[in-house]
């Protein structure tokens, strides 16, 4: 079937007034930071997502489509099937990215017996990697990786270390000096990934914490001077990262570490989980605000009921 010019004309302009709207609407819930855009996002709040909001005023709704009957907020003659579609960010590779193979790579868990270290064994497990749980006891591990199965195995977190290409440091912050401190030699050449966000909590909520090194980072960087500390994962949900009937999880990673080959090695890691995209974000100098937004991301939560991520824009 084909269309009048007119027609066509009519649809473009159309569609040009949403791609209008949809921009309106995401500087209008960005924050500006140095030309990027950090753009807060509840699970599943892309673009189209933000489409439905400015449909509906509410939140989500399955298969991110208006609900029926509210097509008559959209620009005269636009129906929500006219829509363009959009490219997820994590589809598009960032510029200058170069192709890495990480698969081989075998990962160690460290404090993976709790819900974030849980929720990444799995989803790297899920996406084919090596994966081992570390835990202060042989038997808490053994326990986590029998329940979650997919080749995943247990150890002490001195021997799931040793047996690593790459360990994701995943302690209490409480724990997190001592228990790098007793792993200096069993990390020494390898890969770490910290993910701890240094945080108090008190009457009015949560607040980051600043180590004396400046943030866990860096702490994790000074006790283990023989490894390739870089750090990222602190704003991955573990409610979403656990829940096996989520498919993708939409945000980004932001990636920080003072080695670019190692930053490329855990963004190449990153992408292999569905939906997260990992961007670098600067050296481990620059790791306290990371870590301590998520004081932020819990207010986010605790207001919207949500478990919000982060996207940066324009790249
Ligand atoms: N939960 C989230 O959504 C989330 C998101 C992003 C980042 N993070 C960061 O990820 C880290 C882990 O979070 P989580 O909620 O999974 O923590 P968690 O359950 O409190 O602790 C994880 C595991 O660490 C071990 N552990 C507990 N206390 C320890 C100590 N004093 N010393 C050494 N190991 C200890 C325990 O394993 P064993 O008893 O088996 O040794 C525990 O299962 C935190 O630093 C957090 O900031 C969490």
């Amino acid at each position: 079937m084909t269309s009048s010019p007119e027609a066509e004309a009519s649809g473009r302009s159309a569609a040009n007034s949403v791609r209008r709207a949809l921009k309106r609407a995401v500087n209008e819930t960005s924050r500006d930071v140095g030309g990027a855009t950090v753009l807060l996002s509840a699970r599943g709040t892309d673009l189209a997502d933000l489409r439905q909001h400015r449909w509906t005023g509410q939140g989500h709704s399955p298969g991110g489509r208006p609900p029926a009957g509210r097509d008559d907020v959209l620009p005269q003659g636009l129906h929500a099937t006219d829509v363009p579609p959009t490219t997820a960010p994590s589809e598009q590779p960032l510029p200058g990215t170069p192709p890495l193979d990480v698969s081989g790579q075998v990962v160690a868990v460290l404090g993976g017996t709790g819900p974030q270290g849980r929720g990444l064994a799995y989803r790297l497990a899920l996406a084919g990697q090596q994966v081992t749980i570390g835990s202060r006891t042989t038997e808490r591990a053994e326990a986590a990786a029998a329940e979650l199965g997919l080749g995943i195995t247990g150890f002490d977190n001195a021997r799931a270390a040793r047996g690593a290409d790459i360990a994701i440091v995943t302690v209490p912050w409480e724990g997190h000096a001592a228990t790098l401190a007793a792993l200096r030699g069993e990390l020494a050449g390898k890969l770490v990934i910290d993910s701890v966000n240094p945080l108090g909590f008190d009457a009015k909520g949560a607040y980051g914490i600043r180590p004396q090194e400046g943030s866990a980072a860096e702490q994790a960087a000074a006790l283990l001077p023989d490894s390739r500390v870089t750090a990222a994962f602190h704003h991955l949900s573990a409610v979403l990262l656990t829940d096996p009937a989520i498919e993708t999880i939409d945000t980004d990673v932001l990636v920080l570490g003072d080695t670019r080959s190692d930053t490329d090695i855990v963004r190449a890691l990153t992408a292999r989980i569905p939906g997260l995209r990992g961007v670098y974000a600067g050296r481990l100098r620059n790791a306290h605000q990371v870590e301590a937004l998520v004081a932020n991301l819990i207010s986010v939560n605790r207001r919207y009921k949500a478990h919000a991520g982060l996207r940066i824009t324009d790249i």
